[in-house]
């Protein structure tokens, strides 16, 4: 990066919040700035054992611990995207994404994890929704992994044993043979840090409780299998398919309580436990995880009388082929923590413990929900311009953001939402950012976890109870194809009638109501 441009980020990570968002500029999306929608696979697809598919651990997580979901809905039918996909994709026409970010489910294409038994049943499934979708120009932007591990991979260890990321690569290459002529960015890994905290933390499948040790076994074989796939289509791939290969980050935006200098130290050290974990292995110089995670977790460990680290090391071959492992990165980003400093002991090891840090949030911030989730836009810039400063302006798409209510069609609090964060990232690009795209989630209210369907995320209402799981679109989707057809955000515009109709060249507002 240049001196200029590093001075002007860090300038404008100073001038952040009182950065006037309300000048009358319009700001616009550039004409090819790509939208789209996501949705995973267990979260929409149902058929859960249909065709040959294998046993995934949230099948296996569900079915023995149905009280740990919030209204009992479990995955089993979900939105039965399995046989409604062309409905989806109808949505999607109707929005007029120029994406879809989907999942691919390990276990429907390889049902005991292991590359020796392929289901053509399932890989048959991903054809015709990647046809489904190219027909009508909509590029698929394919996640291959999204929570969902076959059962028998976790009975050998999981993301735990080491061995996890040659089963990831020859998974990689069942999905890059057959789809690879047509899918030209690809995403590997979701969220580590769900598949990691939140998995060895107990709370998520397969609920096993590991803190502090199986969780960072995990982030370590999670960036090597990265790594492996991204190199894997780079060596054979590529220069025949011309695609991009990515990884999804979970990066919430860890802001200072306020300006107390052991409130800032806080932020910045937690920034670097959730942030760096992830992004200094792949984009910093060093390839490897940052310092200071390095040092705390070492003392940490040896105060609590392990014989080594907590947190596992990166041999120099591993350095070597995770640094610069991604063409871009996607970005999930939800919301923000105001980062306060605590001398609070945790009973067990764990991140928070290593970490020791409170989070909080300012109450004005306007809730969802979802408890833990909260508004508050201008962190999506903060933190943009803070990967910009940190990792020397990486090639970003948004690859989720959104919010839930509750089933109702009139989600003027999406809405709001929806406007506000687009804003804000219409600010991070003036000031930098290389956004190439933005993607909502969700295409349509899924099963949310634990939460079952008690958390609404979609644009589009499932009507969960029938057995056409009929979708019906939101105020959202009326504004949010408005967006796209327009590139800029307007304050109030309301839709006149509503309903939602495929989209057409001409893009008139009588056509579009
Ligand atoms: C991110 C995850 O990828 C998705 O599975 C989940 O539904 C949303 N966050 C909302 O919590």
């Amino acid at each position: 990066m240049n001196l200029f441009l590093f001075l002007f980020t860090l300038f404008s990570i100073c001038v952040l919040e009182s950065h006037s968002w309300a000048d009358n500029r319009v700001r616009k999306f550039k004409k090819d700035f790509s939208f789209g929608v996501a949705t995973s696979a267990y979260q929409v697809e149902g058929a859960w054992d249909k065709d040959g598919k294998g046993e995934s651990i949230w099948d296996r997580y569900h079915h023995t611990h149905p009280e740990m979901i919030k209204d009992g809905r479990n995955g089993d039918e979900a939105c039965d995207s399995y046989h409604k996909y062309k409905r989806d994709v109808e949505m999607l026409r109707e929005l007029g994404v120029h994406h879809y970010k989907f999942s691919i489910s390990w276990p429907r294409v390889l049902p005991n994890g292991l590359a020796n038994e392929i289901n053509e049943a399932g890989l048959e499934y991903y054809d015709n929704l990647i046809n489904e979708l190219l027909k009508y120009n909509i590029q698929p932007m394919v996640t291959m992994y999204n929570l969902d591990l076959p059962q028998n991979l976790q009975e050998l260890g999981g993301w735990t044993n080491p061995l996890v990321s040659q089963w990831f690569e020859d998974y990689a290459e069942v999905l890059f043979e057959k789809f690879s002529d047509r899918v030209k960015l690809w995403i590997t890994i979701n969220n580590p840090t769900t598949v990691c905290f939140e998995t060895y933390s107990g709370v998520l499948a397969p609920g096993i409780n590991s803190t502090g040790i199986g969780d960072y076994l995990c982030v370590k074989n999670v960036l090597v299998a990265h790594a492996k796939a991204y190199r894997l289509y780079e060596s054979t791939y590529k220069k025949i398919y011309k695609g991009e290969v990515g990884i999804s980050l979970l990066l919430n935006y860890p802001d200072t309580f306020d300006n107390k200098t052991e409130n800032e130290q806080a932020a910045e050290k937690y920034r670097e436990f959730t942030i760096g974990l992830y992004m200094n292995p792949i984009w910093s110089k060093y390839g490897d995880f940052p310092l200071s995670v390095r040092n705390t977790i070492a003392k940490k460990s040896k105060e609590q009388g392990y014989a080594k680290s907590r947190l596992p090391s990166f041999t120099p071959d591993e350095i070597k082929l995770i640094k610069g492992s991604s063409d871009f990165l996607g970005l999930n980003h939800y919301t923000t923590y105001l980062i306060k400093a605590t001398n609070k002991k945790y009973p067990a090891p764990s991140l928070e413990d290593d970490i020791s840090v409170e989070r909080t949030a300012r109450e004005e911030w306007i809730q969802s929900q979802t408890s833990w989730l909260k508004s508050a836009p201008y962190g999506i810039y903060k933190l943009c311009l803070y990967i910009n400063k940190m990792y020397d302006y990486p090639q970003i798409y948004v690859t989720e953001q959104g919010w839930s209510t509750t089933t109702s069609l009139n989600d003027r609090s999406r809405v709001e939402n929806l406007r506000q964060y687009l804003i804000a990232l219409l600010f991070a690009i003036e000031d930098g950012a290389q956004v190439k795209g933005y993607t909502v989630w969700s295409l349509m209210d899924t099963v949310e976890w634990n939460a079952g369907t008690s958390e609404r995320f979609g644009l589009y209402e499932v009507d969960f109870g029938t057995e056409e799981k009929t979708r019906k679109a939101r105020l959202s989707a009326l504004v949010y194809k408005r967006i796209i057809q327009k590139k800029i955000i307007e304050k109030d515009w309301e839709p006149k009638y509503w309903t939602i109709s495929i989209s057409n060249k001409t893009n008139s507002d009588k056509d579009e109501l």
